[in-house]
């Protein structure tokens, strides 16, 4: 996920693109870049144009710093905000790419899954790559075909190559006045003003600039020159006139895209964000995982009998549904270690043990030093980390990136989820070196890529959850309850309501209840049971039996059918029916948004709670 920015129109093109880019760093934030079109006006006799291609590593102002050396005055360019998914954080891989030839520059928001073919063909063609990216196949396959034919001919000819997801927006010198751009699943907008046109992955980049704005479609073009623009199709033929819209959203409404906070729009993005954590990664006919940056450790992994799991908080959650998953799919015995825990602990690992950490931000002082502690002893060390180029991602001997996204908020969602996600993939793909059958991996596989589409079905009910959520805001004390796959997952529940709504919450594992925390309850002390249609329904059931009979109020998330529980219970939220070793990925959500909606009721900081921070970076 990152952040471009295009612009055409009578003002400075800099400041604009600048600007935007400032308000898009929310959605990456490791290096930017931008292009700009020398105007007419200064040009030499020769009447050439070219571009000015100038990139910074770090947030957006190092940019405006170097910006600042070298003002170059243009009303034609594009830029970008990077959120690094291929190569670390570097000026060589910051957006914009050129291509060798000097034709074009293009900025990219998305993943090109065929890049490595396309890289192959290209440098065969005598091309030359300089950055680490899938994204500057984009800008090589333009200019190659631009030596034989226009801007335009290439820039769509290039589209019917590329597989994957991509908003790409381009310039070229060959042909000035003239920006293309091209949407297949990643957003991009066009905003629409006085005689300027502002192309953006977001609206929060050009509500500073026009409220008129036209959303381009996925398959769809489009074409910008100072005097006006053309949507397209991808065979560049001109499609009808759209309906141009009105934004009401102000400002600060815009970077969060409408929503109230970070936290609630990360928790509506999750199937998107989990598309793109899976995306390219499934091969379903072979029931097998393509995992490219386990590669360089693949013959290892086959001889590993023991996985120690490593994170903390919320990752530490995860990591104890991965313990549930890898055990059972794919034979290898797991242990789950908090982070600081760990790294002071005399662990027996040996040569045949690996030690897999998460971390979202990959910054995380404990866990990095458990990794180094691990590597001391001589240890396979993995990591599955969000913050690509992180010190994590660097340090440890290979890994699985979630792609999910920036996080901004501070309590963790779409991190969760997609580590969740990395997991099951991990789980099919150890499995399937190891015993796992063809059909079983093609069972789970199947079902993987169901889940955004039963997430969505979940938000879509967020209604009811706010509802049954307000009706909690005021008690100051709640169990969250679950079995097995959803133990972990009643822990995690219990870290979002705590952190964001100052309400003291425990997760249990429901069979612990009636060895000590049974004596907590009385009418004041709610429990939220996971009571799922899995294979340990029977058991939740004594559960809330035990706590209805000491006047416990009762709330269960229950398989969408379900009969029994529903009765039992004073408030019932459900989810739709998937694998049991998947349930985690789908139970979350609810309690994600009902943690979320209590904290909104009782007007608190959701974003940015108390005391806490999103990177912990010291011990
Ligand atoms: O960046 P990390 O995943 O290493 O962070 C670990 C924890 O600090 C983190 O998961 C924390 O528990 C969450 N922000 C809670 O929502």
């Amino acid at each position: 996920m990152c952040g471009i920015v295009g612009y055409i129109g009578k003002k400075d093109a800099q400041e604009v693109l600048l600007e935007g880019l400032k308000r898009l760093e929310y959605r990456g934030y490791d290096s930017s870049g931008i292009a700009l079109m020398k105007d007419k006006e200064d040009l030499s006799e020769k009447k050439q144009f070219f571009l000015k291609v100038i990139k910074a590593v770090g947030k957006v102002m190092c940019l405006e710093e170097k910006l600042s050396k070298e003002k170059l005055s243009s009303h034609i360019g594009i830029a970008h905000t990077r959120w690094a998914t291929h190569g670390k954080p570097s000026e060589k891989n910051a957006h914009p790419h050129q291509d060798d030839g000097g034709y074009v520059a293009i900025v990219h928001n998305g993943i090109i899954e065929n890049y490595k073919e396309l890289k192959e063909k290209l440098e065969k063609r005598g091309h030359t790559f300089v950055s680490e990216t899938d994204s500057e196949v984009i800008a090589q396959c333009i200019g190659d075909k631009m030596k034989t034919k226009s801007f335009e001919e290439a820039f769509f000819l290039t589209l019917k190559e590329l597989r994957g997801a991509y908003a790409v927006v381009a310039v070229s010198p060959s042909d000035p006045e003239k920006i293309l751009a091209a949407r297949f699943s990643s957003p991009l907008v066009l905003g629409v003003g006085k005689e300027e046109y502002i192309l953006a992955s977001d609206v929060s980049a050009l509500v500073e600039y026009t409220d008129k704005v036209v959303y381009i479609e996925d398959n769809e073009a489009v074409l910008l020159t100072p005097q006006g623009y053309s949507l397209r199709t991808f065979s560049n033929r001109a499609k009808g006139e759209r309906k141009i819209e009105t934004l009401e959203w102000s400002s600060d409404q815009a970077k969060k895209e409408g929503f109230a906070h970070y936290m609630l729009k990360e928790i509506f993005q999750q199937p998107h964000a989990l598309t793109d954590t899976m995306r390219g990664r499934i091969l379903l006919e072979e029931g097998m995982v393509r995992l490219g940056g386990l590669s360089s450790v693949e013959k290892k992994l086959r001889n590993i009998t023991k996985i120690v799991l490593v994170g903390c908080g919320t990752a530490r959650c995860a990591s104890l549904v991965g313990e549930y998953m890898i055990e059972e799919y794919a034979g290898i015995s797991v242990e789950v270690e908090y982070a600081h825990e760990f790294r002071y602990k005399k662990s027996l690992l040996d040569k045949k043990t690996a030690v897999i950490v998460l971390s979202q931000s990959g910054e995380t002082a404990d866990t990095l030093a458990s990794v180094r502690e691990a590597k001391r002893k001589g240890v396979l060390t993995l990591g599955i980390v969000n913050v690509v180029g992180s010190t994590i991602a660097r340090e440890t001997d290979a890994g699985i990136y979630n792609h999910a996204g920036p996080e901004i908020a501070v309590a963790s969602t779409k991190a969760f989820t997609s580590q969740l996600i990395v997991l099951a993939l991990l789980t099919v793909y150890l499995g399937r070196q190891r015993g796992m059958s063809l059909v079983m991996g093609k069972r789970i596989l199947r079902e993987i890529q169901t889940l955004p589409r039963k997430i969505q079905s979940i938000l879509d009910d967020a209604k009811k959850i706010k509802k049954v959520a307000e009706k909690y805001s005021a008690f100051e004390s709640m169990f969250f309850l679950g079995r097995k796959y959803n133990y972990p997952v009643a822990l995690e529940g219990s870290i979002k309501l705590k952190e964001i709504s100052y309400i003291h919450a425990e997760g249990l594992a429901t069979g612990e209840l009636k060895h000590g925390p049974i004596a907590m309850i009385d009418k004041n002390f709610p429990s939220f049971f996971l009571a799922l249609n899995d294979s340990v329904y029977e058991k939740s059931v004594t559960g809330i039996e035990e706590v209805k009979a000491r006047s416990g109020k009762t709330i269960a998330l229950v398989t969408k059918g379900d009969k029994k529980v529903s009765k039992m219970v004073d408030d019932v939220l459900e989810i739709p029916k998937t694998l049991e070793m998947l349930t985690p990925i789908l139970s979350v959500i609810p309690l994600q948004l009902f943690s979320y909606y209590i904290a909104s009721k009782r007007n608190l900081d959701v974003d940015k709670p108390r005391n806490l921070a999103k990177s912990v970076t010291v011990e």
